[in-house]
């Protein structure tokens, strides 16, 4: 019989685009929003999985206003580690296997290699102390449960850096961007391409279910300045680019210098194929003119 997955928080970026990789699936899934399924609320929880009854839960909801987090802690806090580890608490009590979206702000960004997934974790900000905070409850709630660290990511849903450079970059003569933040950018059509491959692996064979952490990125590095020159070329669009330091753009959540993320753990266990920023973002701008 077909699985049923459910995904939260399914309206945002990257839930958007498991909805599209999923449309030819062969699991059932279900897409809820906060409107539907509030995560925060575990008797909601409790109820709605008794009924529904998934194997698998794939969490995209979250707090993502990273600067703001850092004056609503509180909301940040719920959403962020409170409702991870209710989802844990009550996917665990109908023997679902759990998978959730985490970031690359846990880490202090001070590395100069890619990241593991078992290196010290020590967020700079409420956004990244949250998210980590609810990794761990992830797995005090569900021993089955999977982390994906992810970074910079984008699509034609939401808000996003592509989009803002596009906007910014037609309405403006010169820009300038911060090019001593080093980073991968991920294209969230990518990410939800594997989140579904993965769950499709292991639904047919839950043997092959490997609880963890796991990092995803795109392949490739770049600052945010070269990644704005790569969308401003794509798109035609002639606004004079600036790299400026970090220092001169201060921002209330503290961003890492370095936060390049290493993904052999899901290539090898997953055997997911990751392909390079840049092609991505031909993709996406692609997608956004179209
Ligand atoms: N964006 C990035 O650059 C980035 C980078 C690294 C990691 N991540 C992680 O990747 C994941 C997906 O990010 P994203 O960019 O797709 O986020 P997003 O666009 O902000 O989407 C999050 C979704 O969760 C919903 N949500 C909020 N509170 C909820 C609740 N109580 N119950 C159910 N749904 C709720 C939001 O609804 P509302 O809009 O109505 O609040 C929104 O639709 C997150 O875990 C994020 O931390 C993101």
């Amino acid at each position: 019989m077909e699985s049923t997955i459910l995904v939260t928080g399914a309206n945002g970026q990257l839930g958007s685009e498991i909805k599209e990789a999923a449309a030819n699936s062969a699991c059932r899934y279900i897409f809820t929003d906060v409107a539907d399924l509030d995560i925060t609320c575990q008797e909601t929880v409790r109820s709605y999985l008794s009924k529904l009854k998934p194997e698998i839960i794939i969490n995209c909801a979250a707090y993502t206003a990273v600067d703001k987090a850092e004056t609503d802690a509180e909301l940040a806090g719920l959403v962020n580690e409170q409702a991870p580890r209710i989802l844990a608490q009550e996917s665990a009590a109908i023997g679902a296997k759990l998978i959730h979206i985490s970031t690359d702000y846990v880490f202090d960004g001070m590395a100069w290699k890619p990241y593991s997934e078992d290196a010290a974790v020590n967020p700079q900000s409420v956004y990244g102390a949250t998210k980590l905070a609810g990794e761990q409850a992830c797995f005090a709630g569900n021993t089955q449960s999977m982390i994906v660290r992810t970074s910079w990511l984008y699509s034609r849903h939401g808000a996003n850096f592509v989009k803002t450079m596009i906007r910014l970059g037609k309405d403006r003569e010169s820009l300038n961007v911060v090019s001593d933040q080093i980073g991968s950018p991920t294209w969230a059509a990518d990410l939800a391409q594997a989140l579904v491959a993965v769950a499709e692996k292991i639904s047919a064979q839950p043997k092959l279910f490997v609880p963890g952490i796991y990092h995803y990125s795109n392949e490739g590095v770049c600052s945010w300045y070269d990644f704005a020159v790569k969308i401003h070329q794509l798109d035609g669009i002639s606004c004079k680019l600036s790299p400026i330091p970090g220092s001169l753009y201060p921002t209330p959540a503290k961003r890492p210098h370095y936060s390049v993320l290493d993904k052999t753990k899901i290539k090898e266990i997953y055997g997911v194929q990751i392909p390079h920023w840049e092609a991505s973002l031909v993709k996406c701008i692609y997608q956004l003119n179209s």
